[in-house]
């Protein structure tokens, strides 16, 4: 007998295949696509290997992080930086948490610098989801990451704005997860967040922090929501 939770997760799934094959269609011959990171971007990325195969469009991509360069090479995806290109296209990424402005929590798979360059580079930014990710208020653990030389003052900052801070534990190491870019990661914990764009503002002006998963909504395109049975598109 299938539990609950099992086909939650499998629904969660289906939603995250159905919102990524949608996002491969907006891909045109031609195109530079900023590529996200995680388990959702990893459909899009397959989606977007076979539509490279099966219409013979040439696509550039930008990945955000090792793993992403990694699939996208495996799936036949011509790599590029942003040394090749100054503006993409069009951008693809997950995200952890969506409100109803389309500001949105990224950085759970700790690629969140890449993934916010990336997207600040691209004419069109489209973020894919499965329907569990879409909340009335932000109130995710926000992910922070941190040149490691300001751990202190990056702290006491983040605490007199209102976060609870945790540092991001490597899984298959000893001691603190390391992003691709060498930095820590801490977890902060705002509770429900109120103003995403004054708190995303004033996390990076911590001297420290080099980037911060809020994503605002002004530089989101749509969000394309994966039900069990299709899509819904939220727009501004
Ligand atoms: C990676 O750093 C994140 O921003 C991901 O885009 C986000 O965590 C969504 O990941 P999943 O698609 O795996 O849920």
């Amino acid at each position: 007998m299938r539990s609950a939770e099992g086909s939650n997760v499998e629904k969660a799934q289906t939603g995250k295949i159905n919102a990524a094959k949608e996002a491969a269609k907006l891909v045109e011959d031609g195109m530079v696509i900023g590529i996200g990171t995680g388990t959702t971007v990893e459909y899009f990325i397959k989606e977007l290997g076979e539509r490279i195969q099966r219409d013979g469009i040439e696509v550039w991509g930008v990945p955000s992080s090792y793993h992403s360069h990694m699939l996208a090479v495996e799936n036949g995806i011509v790599v590029a930086d942003l040394f090749q290109f100054e503006e993409l296209d069009l951008c693809v990424d997950g995200a952890d948490q969506v409100d109803v402005n389309l500001n949105c929590i990224k950085g759970k798979g700790g690629a969140l610098l890449r993934e916010k360059i990336i997207a600040q580079a691209s004419e069109r930014v489209v973020i894919i989801v499965d329907s569990g990710k879409v909340s009335d208020k932000l109130r995710d653990l926000v992910p922070v990451e941190v040149f490691p030389f300001a751990y202190g003052n990056v702290v006491r900052r983040l605490q007199s704005l209102g976060g609870k801070c945790k540092l991001r534990e490597a899984r298959s190491k000893i001691g603190p997860c390391i992003s691709d870019n060498g930095n820590l990661i801490f977890d902060v914990d705002f509770g429900v967040i109120l103003n995403p764009v004054e708190l995303e503002m004033k996390i990076n002006s911590i001297a420290g922090v080099v980037e911060n998963g809020i994503f605002p909504g002004e530089i989101i395109d749509r969000v394309i929501v994966g039900h069990s049975d299709g899509t819904g598109i939220m727009k501004k």
